[in-house]
């Protein structure tokens, strides 16, 4: 299959894109495109046959459920049993955005979509593109990250081409993403609702608007052997470059010096890299350092993280130290993420 990729302008958005990507995912086919969090691969979401596609695709474990996009607030009643009062309070603060909600699902949503479960995960982006795509297909859109399964999330085109150019029929190509982590996820089906995944909605905002919110285990640590997360893709392996991810975390001044050391004391035939912070990026010696923003800017950290993490392969790295970041706010997504990347391998010092 030819992928067809286009660019579009979000400030002066070509209708006749939209148009053509509107008719692809109408006849069943898969349509990648930009949102504010990542890149996602799109399918009509009440259509299973599209769902097995995407799957393929991707080559993702069918038991983990798709998240189904909406471009208005009205589109959301169809597909679940009801909207709980919760639900209705984060929507009116963080709808449209990086906000994802988990609600008892309706019979129109196929179990293809949902992995099997009675529940399903509902999300209204905000980027202009995404909005546009959207509505113009006048289904649902189900849409995972962009990338192959395994791999760091998508926040480029160029990211999505590399992983699935062929797969898939279509990549609209709208530039960065604005958050570059995967949307919050708040399972909203529950009397108490439970934060999934952390995102750029930050724990600490959801439970000023809620109250109580309750925080899955496996966002902050790795599951022992048998033990299921709520969100069924937590439980994978995922944002892998090939080279082995270390996280050295403690104490900033003692976790340069660590690394420093870790890297004098490895074979020095490896290709080692530092995933270092702006301010620290002087200070590594014998290694390719990849600069990920300033300890002051954790949004810059979070929209670069995986693009670092895809930069690994780029220069064929084998082995990256990463540096340990704060894990409250926005840093426990970044965290969650890197965590995942390394397999929880972390140094403490
Ligand atoms: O920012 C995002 O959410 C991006 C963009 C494209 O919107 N999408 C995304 O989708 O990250 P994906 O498929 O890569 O991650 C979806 C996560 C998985 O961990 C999955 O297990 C979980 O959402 N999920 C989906 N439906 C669920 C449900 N009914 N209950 C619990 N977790 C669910
Ligand atoms: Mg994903």
């Amino acid at each position: 299959m030819k992928t067809q990729i286009f660019k579009i302008d979000s400030d002066n958005i070509d209708n006749t894109v939209i148009c053509k990507a509107a008719d692809i995912i109408k006849s069943g086919g898969l349509v990648a495109f930009p949102t504010e969090t990542v890149y996602g691969l799109g399918g009509d979401g009440l259509n299973a046959e599209a769902a097995s596609k995407i799957y393929l695709a991707k080559g993702r474990p069918s038991d983990n459920p798709l998240i189904l996009h909406i471009s208005s607030f009205d589109e959301l009643k169809p597909l679940v049993k009801k909207i709980p009062e919760s639900a209705r309070r984060l929507a009116r603060e963080f709808w449209p955005g990086p906000l994802t909600m988990v609600f008892e699902k309706s019979d129109i949503v196929p179990k293809e979509i949902s992995g099997g479960l009675n529940t399903v995960a509902i999300r209204y982006p905000e980027n202009k593109i995404a909005l546009e795509f959207i509505s113009a297909c006048k289904t649902p859109i189900a849409a995972p990250s962009a990338n192959t399964s395994g791999r760091p999330s998508p926040t480029r085109a160029s990211h999505v081409e590399f992983d699935l150019s062929g797969k898939i029929d279509m990549i609209i190509d709208g530039g960065a993403c604005e958050f570059g982590l995967e949307s919050t996820i708040v399972d909203v089906s529950l009397d108490v609702p439970i934060l999934l995944r952390p995102g750029a909605i930050t724990l600490e905002m959801l439970r000023e608007v809620l109250g109580r919110v309750d925080v899955d285990k496996a966002v902050l640590s790795k599951l022992e052997d048998g033990e299921k997360p709520k969100a069924p893709g937590m439980k994978y392996t995922h944002y892998s470059p090939s080279a082995d991810v270390i996280i050295v975390r403690g104490d900033r001044e003692k976790m340069v010096d660590k690394i420093n050391q870790l890297i004098s004391e490895d074979d020095k035939s490896k290709n080692i890299g530092v995933i270092a912070t702006e301010e620290n990026k002087d200070k590594y010696k014998d290694c390719k350092v990849l600069v990920i923003g300033s300890v002051k800017n954790p949004q810059l950290i979070a929209a670069n993280l995986f693009k670092m993490l895809r930069k690994c392969d780029y220069y064929k790295i084998d082995k990256v130290f990463a540096e340990g970041l704060c894990e409250d706010e926005l840093g426990l997504a970044i965290m969650n993420r890197l965590k995942k990347a390394a397999g929880y391998c972390i140094i403490d010092v």
